[in-house]
């Protein structure tokens, strides 16, 4: 299991690139930030809160969560951008999702990044914050491994059915692509996507949110 705080604290972290992700600058310029409905968004794995502050200066409000502690005390650090806040936790635990609700879920990295057998936990988890009509936008690693992570995973890559199978229950596809606006090295190996959570979102969704 890879200690995240652990990989923070020593700096082995290719994923940090100091800015916030092209593809969420892509889709901002594609969609507004009106595809976030009036908030706030969550920004699951939000490590040093790029993305999270990218959305804050655009008058979003918006919750930076990740299970680093180390990387939250870092994401703070950095100058206020409007209306962000961060919080340590995990996006899995549904404890943690007990009272709270948002608009859309930014992911960048996160669902990468979580073991793939905890996948069905993430698309649950996600659909018990959003209420209808709710959405679930992201940028997801099709191939993953930045230079210096040609370890196996994580990152662990997925596919757009894989990312088909796990959502449907909850949501449905609204828009997909792949991003023309990359970190240099991804550029071709991510995918945008854009779900709705539905009405009446399925059985399947409240036995696999536990
Ligand atoms: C690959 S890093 C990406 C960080 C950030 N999105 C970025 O691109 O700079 C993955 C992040 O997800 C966080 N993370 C992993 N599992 C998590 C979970 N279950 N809940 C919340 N954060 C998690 C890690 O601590 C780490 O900061």
């Amino acid at each position: 299991m890879t200690d995240w705080d652990e990989r923070y604290r020593t700096g082995d972290t290719p994923w940090e690139k100091g800015g916030s992700a092209p593809p969420l600058l892509e889709l901002l310029e594609r969609a507004g930030v009106e595809c976030f409905g009036a908030g706030p968004v969550l920004v699951p794995g939000c490590g040093l809160g790029h993305d999270v502050r990218a959305l804050a200066e655009r008058g979003v409000t918006v919750v930076g969560l990740d299970l680093s502690e180390l990387a939250i005390e870092r994401a703070r650090a950095f100058q206020v951008a409007g209306g962000e806040s961060y919080e340590p936790g995990d996006f899995l635990d549904p404890a943690w999702r007990v009272g709270r609700s948002f608009t859309a879920v930014w992911e960048h990295t996160c669902f990468c990044a979580i073991d793939p057998k905890r996948r069905g936990c993430y698309a649950a988890g996600a659909a018990g914050l959003l209420g209808e009509g709710g959405m679930l936008t992201g940028v997801f690693f099709l191939t993953p491994h930045d230079p210096g992570e040609e370890r196996p995973g994580p990152p662990f890559g997925t596919t757009v059915e894989e990312l088909d199978s796990w959502f449907s229950p909850w949501f449905e596809r609204v828009e997909g692509w792949v991003p023309q606006r990359a970190y240099p090295g991804r550029k071709g190996r991510e995918w945008v996507g854009l779900f709705r959570k539905r009405a009446q979102a399925g059985v399947a969704g409240m036995a696999g949110s536990r």
